[in-house]
């Protein structure tokens, strides 16, 4: 075997020396495309106010082309009083004065477009921000109207009302009802919201509903998006009669009552919401091109998850089950066999994912065994001992894994420089909507959303001309940096870079894996056409067959992978 590391790399630091590439009709895409998460908040700030905006992402488009990604997705930016971030809407046809205007999101797109980059953005239709103006209407019209009916607003139990109408839980804590006010003072009825009380859900049996939309898709399609990302596309749709949700063995602290739904949950995974997205499938058929919808949906099992992908629903679907999968040897093949198997079943690809903005960093995360659920976060109180070098090592492993499976993989901004959660961030910094509902008990979500570090030295690293940033970014964070890593050998950006480049150029994206045999519980080894993948998860290092390396998350210096690392390898016979 030739025992040289990944060949020195002669990326292009400088997008000039890139060909411009524009997107074209292009079939089926999504197949196989990486696809960056953008959280706008926290990638790039223009205007030195802390937060992150639409022109600063323009101007940052060239380093996504030189990292070699395919796609990007957009989380919200649209009108909103953030009260989650965005993930309120009030506006779904505006650009929030945060982030900018349309026109900077025309802009945007532009530019993605002129690179090569395809642009995907958000739609949260399982509920508004209660500035919306449909649940402005609703509060002044009363329990009966037209308005009303656009949500879900019931009477009280009890004698007066006074109780909530059901027992369901929000996700971010606390009861997922909330008691209105009348004009006059009295206390009015309830209405449901599955997150924050500023989130009030829709009631999509309410045709009015559908109708707003489609024309909400048409209006981003006929700016030029290349597809949506569907926010808690699991929740649309609520058993009829809203029934109480009380079986015996739920932990209303476990995964359950997060987003996931191993019980069945009467505002989970109904069989209702594929109706809609059938619907939606032919709404971007009215368009050209290979536009795509990708679901938000944490349900489980696999073959359950696969119905969202069927032929005429959506094209992807987040697979956290492979998210959630700790790393083991075993328990990531018996995840792979199980994605591809049910994704195949319908005709869809398997979708690939180790991070996002709702959950701990994998740099972090893969060093916590086991990690808290979902949404809880971690933070100074946490008493937990992170080894923050072991879980880079394997977050770097577990990336050149992913980014080996055949299908579409999705990226989250960061996780391309090794960025970890960050723990020791103050209370009075926190603005996760699950930190205050839990009362500081959870920290939630914040530590995975911290502005990005572009530049060592530079205030704010480089996120913005000021040293302005909505959340604090730690004092440590040069090493992170991107102008740090770029061009220098077997930093985590050039892992990234190196990987996505040869991912093209081998076609792993639409390759087949197939198992090798002959290796230990511990190690995941595989071919993808003409490329061996091996990853060890365990403690022993492991034999390589004779080839020459393509990549390896590790330097290696034997014909051997040690412990917590992959390489892919072009085998000789
Ligand atoms: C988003 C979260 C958001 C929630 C409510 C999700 O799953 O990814 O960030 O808080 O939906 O919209």
């Amino acid at each position: 075997m030739t025992l040289e590391s990944a060949p020195e790399s002669s990326l292009p630091t400088d997008v000039t020396a890139l060909p411009e590439t524009t997107v074209t009709a292009g079939s089926e895409w999504w197949r196989s495309a990486v696809i960056y998460q953008i959280y706008p908040r926290s990638f790039a700030d223009s205007d030195g106010d802390g937060i992150g905006d639409l022109t600063g992402i323009t101007s940052r488009l060239p380093a996504l082309k030189t990292l070699g990604i395919d796609a990007i997705w957009l989380s919200p930016f649209f009108t909103s009083p953030q009260k989650d971030a965005g993930y309120d809407v009030a506006d779904y046809c505006d650009v929030d004065p945060l982030f900018g205007t349309l026109d900077d999101f025309d802009r945007l797109e532009q530019e993605a477009h002129r690179l090569g980059l395809r642009v995907i953005v958000d739609l949260v239709p399982n509920h508004t921000s209660s500035a919306h103006q449909w649940f402005i209407d609703a509060l002044a019209d009363g329990p009966g109207s037209e308005t009303r009916a656009r949500y879900i607003f019931r009477d009280g139990l009890g004698a007066n009302g006074e109780l909530p109408p059901n027992n369901w839980q929000s996700v971010f804590g606390g009861a997922a009802w909330t008691r209105t006010t009348n004009p006059d003072g009295t206390p009015g009825q309830w209405f449901l919201h599955l997150f924050d009380s500023s989130q009030p859900d829709l009631d999509w049996t309410n045709p009015w509903i559908r109708e707003q939309f489609r024309d909400i898709l048409r209006f981003w399609l006929r700016r030029g998006v290349d597809g949506f990302r569907v926010d808690v596309a699991h929740g649309m749709v609520k058993v009829e009669g809203l029934p109480d949700f009380n079986p015996p063995a739920y932990d209303p602290n476990s995964i359950g009552n997060s987003m996931s739904q191993p019980v069945d949950v009467p505002y989970w995974a109904q069989p209702g919401v594929h109706e809609i997205y059938r619907d939606w499938h032919k709404v971007l058929e009215e368009f050209e091109g290979d536009r795509v919808l990708c679901a938000e949906a944490w349900v489980e099992p696999l073959t359950m998850l696969a119905n969202w992908v069927r032929p005429d629903e959506m094209q992807q679907a987040f697979n956290f089950s492979y998210l959630e999968t700790p790393w083991s040897g075993s328990r990531l093949r018996a995840i792979i066999d199980e994605s591809i198997e049910a994704f195949s079943g319908v005709g869809a690809p398997s979708t690939w994912v180790l991070s996002n903005h709702d959950v701990i960093r994998h740099a972090t995360r893969l060093a916590l065994n086991p990690p808290p659920p979902q949404g809880e976060g971690i933070g100074p109180r946490s008493e937990i001992a992170i080894d923050e070098e072991l879980g880079l090592r394997r977050a770097r492993a577990a990336s050149l894994l992913m980014l080996a499976l055949p299908g579409s993989a999705y990226v989250y901004q960061g996780e391309e420089l090794g960025l970890p959660e960050v723990i020791e961030m103050p209370d009075s910094a926190r603005q996760d909507p699950t930190y205050f509902r839990h009362h500081g008990e959870k920290y939630g979500r914040d530590g995975a959303r911290v502005p990005i570090p572009w530049e060592a030295g530079a205030p704010s690293y480089g996120f913005g001309p000021t040293a302005a940033s909505w959340l604090p970014q730690p004092s440590d964070w040069d090493r992170y940096a991107r102008d740090v890593q770029a061009g220098t050998p077997g930093s985590t950006l050039e892992l990234y870079t190196l990987a996505l480049r040869e991912r093209a150029t081998h076609g792993l994206g639409l390759g087949t894996h197939v198992w090798l045999q002959g290796y230990g519980e511990d190690v995941v080894a595989f071919t993808n056409g003409t490329v061996t993948v091996i990853a060890n998860t365990g403690t022993v290092p492991v034999e390589l067959p004779v080839g020459d390396i393509i990549v390896s998350s590790e330097p290696l210096s034997e014909a051997a992978l040690p412990a917590d690392a992959t390489v892919w390898l072009t085998t000789r016979a």
